[in-house]
């Protein structure tokens, strides 16, 4: 068995592990970072850039369909879904591609296989890794594990990508459904529902609680069902998935309601989306002693430390946020930590952006949770409807919402539904960060026309100061 030592081992080339490890790489710390499957991980291969760009053609797809609504008279747009499939993967070759030249550039020593921890010896920590070259021990000071998650099955719907889809089959279904059924109305659910009811499918969204998006601003969330109603997307809430059948010709859901009545419904395929799990099986955690949690994941400080000490664990794994931003974000400072600075996740907010029709972005509070937290707060919003911009572009649908404190009026949260949100909820964070108010956004001049005025406005909401609307 070949051996090689090394100051630092990520195991996980995702977009907590590989950002890490480029970090490492630059602070001259020696450092190896091993993959079994996917360089880039579940972001760049099967998630966040191969569902966006499915989005971006289904919204083409949407577009075309209503541009004669611009005076522009085109045939009805047919789909390809091989050259779709096609285009989506030259996307994802040219990242993964980039991940592996960014860490060899760093210095950074790439390793190719399953690895799983072994007893520590007294000249460091252990790691066996099965790659396609065989066994090897990589023994390391420090550890990081960044192994992520997959998709959570519930009983009786085991995933076979046949008729049983996970985010991942929903990604590479070379036509499209007539009718699908998505468990879950969340994240993936409504991003890759919309998509599939754009290109033509009869869509059906069952979601166990009382609303979409659990955790997102109520009327941003308002905003998406309005236009999944629009599409003919039918939403069933407080909805569970008990059971299926294979009738073969389709397949037969069986709904239960609040009420405890139970519902069937006919699909051709069903999206089973209700949520992820740690990868965190497999990896000699209990041996090493590496304490997880009751759910399954690792147990990480602020300082990204495990139980162990210089095992450190980053990204999904330790659970919280599933977004890879915040992945990046742990994976980045952790690197400054095993460099022996002093540093520590210490943010005030963690932005996350939903890519439905239209976007839904967050930064910060909900009002619900900024009343929670002891806060009067005052709150302006102001309509995509009264935007130059958006009226321009064709593209009116939602709001900004700027939440402060209504005394100190610093800004707690900003929420937008609209497309574009996703690129404006950024000067949200920043804000939040910064400890602004908000005259701080609303003195800040911002280009015209943009959809950014429409933040700027939100917050002259929140004091009375809006000038493109009526101030209430
Ligand atoms: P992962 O990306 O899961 O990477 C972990 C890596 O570790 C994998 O490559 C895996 O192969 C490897 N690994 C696991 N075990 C081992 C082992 N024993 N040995 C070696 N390697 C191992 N987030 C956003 O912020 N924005 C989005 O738009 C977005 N869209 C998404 C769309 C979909 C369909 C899905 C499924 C997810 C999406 N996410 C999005 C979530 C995002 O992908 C994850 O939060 C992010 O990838 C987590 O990063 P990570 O590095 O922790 O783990
Ligand atoms: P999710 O947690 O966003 O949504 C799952 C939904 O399924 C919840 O609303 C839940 O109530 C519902 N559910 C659970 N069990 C159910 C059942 N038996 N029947 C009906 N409904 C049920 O999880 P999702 O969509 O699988 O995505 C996983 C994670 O991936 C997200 O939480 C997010 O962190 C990440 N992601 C992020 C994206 C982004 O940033 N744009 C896009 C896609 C995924």
């Amino acid at each position: 068995m070949s051996e090689l030592r090394v100051d630092a081992v990520v195991i996980g080339a995702g977009p907590g592990g590989y950002p890490c490890g480029i970090r490492l790489g630059q602070l001259k710390i020696k450092t190896a970072v091993v993959e079994r499957e996917y360089w880039g991980g579940v972001c760049l291969n099967v998630g966040c850039i191969p569902s966006k760009a499915v989005i971006h053609a289904a919204k083409t797809y949407e577009k075309i369909g209503h541009a004669d609504e611009l005076g522009i008279t085109v045939g009805k747009p047919t789909l390809d879904m091989t050259k779709l499939q096609a285009w989506k993967g030259g996307v994802v070759t040219k990242l993964t591609g980039g991940v592996k030249t960014l860490l060899k550039g760093n210095g950074v020593q790439l390793v190719e296989g399953k690895a799983r921890l072994d007893k520590s010896g007294p000249d460091g920590h252990r790691v066996i890794v099965d790659g396609p070259q065989g066994q090897q021990t990589i023994i390391a000071k420090s550890v990081v594990i960044a192994t992520g998650s997959r998709p959570m099955a519930i009983p009786g719907f085991a995933i076979d990508q046949q008729r049983i889809l996970d985010s991942t089959g929903a990604l590479v279904l070379d036509h499209v459904p007539q009718r699908l059924v998505v468990i879950g109305g969340g994240y993936i659910g409504l991003e890759l529902g919309m998509v599939y009811a754009k290109f033509g499918s009869k869509v059906t969204v069952v979601e166990a609680m009382p609303n979409l998006l659990g955790t997102m601003d109520k009327d941003c969330v308002g905003v998406v069902a309005r236009k999944l109603k629009k599409m003919g997307v039918e939403v069933m809430l407080d909805a569970k998935a008990k059971s299926w059948e294979d009738k073969g010709d389709r397949a037969v859901l069986t709904i239960e309601g609040k009420d405890g009545k139970l519902a069937t419904i006919d699909a051709d395929k069903i999206l089973l989306a209700v949520g992820r799990r740690p990868n965190t099986e497999d990896l000699g955690l209990e041996a090493a002693g590496v304490k997880v949690d009751k759910r399954g994941y690792i147990v990480a400080d602020d300082q990204l430390r495990t139980s162990v000490p210089n095992i450190y664990a980053i990204g999904d794994v330790i659970g919280g946020m599933m977004l890879a931003h915040k992945a990046t974000k742990e994976g980045e400072t952790l690197a400054e930590i095993i460099a022996g600075h002093k540093a520590a996740v210490d943010i005030r907010c963690m932005p996350a952006v939903v890519f439905t029709d239209p976007e839904v972005a967050t930064a910060g509070l909900t009002e619900d949770e900024a009343r929670a937290k002891g806060h009067t707060i005052k709150v302006g919003k102001f309509p995509f409807a009264a935007l130059g911009r958006a009226l321009s572009v064709n593209d009116t649908d939602g709001f900004a919402k700027v939440i402060c404190d209504a005394k100190t009026e610093e800004v707690l949260g900003v929420h937008i539904a609209g497309n574009g949100a996703g690129d404006l909820i950024s000067e949200a964070a920043l804000a939040i960060e910064m400890g602004a108010v908000v005259q701080d956004l609303n003195l800040t001049v911002h280009p015209h026309p943009t959809l950014s005025e429409a933040v700027r406005e939100a917050a002259a909401a929140a004091i009375g100061e809006a000038v493109h609307i009526i101030n209430r």
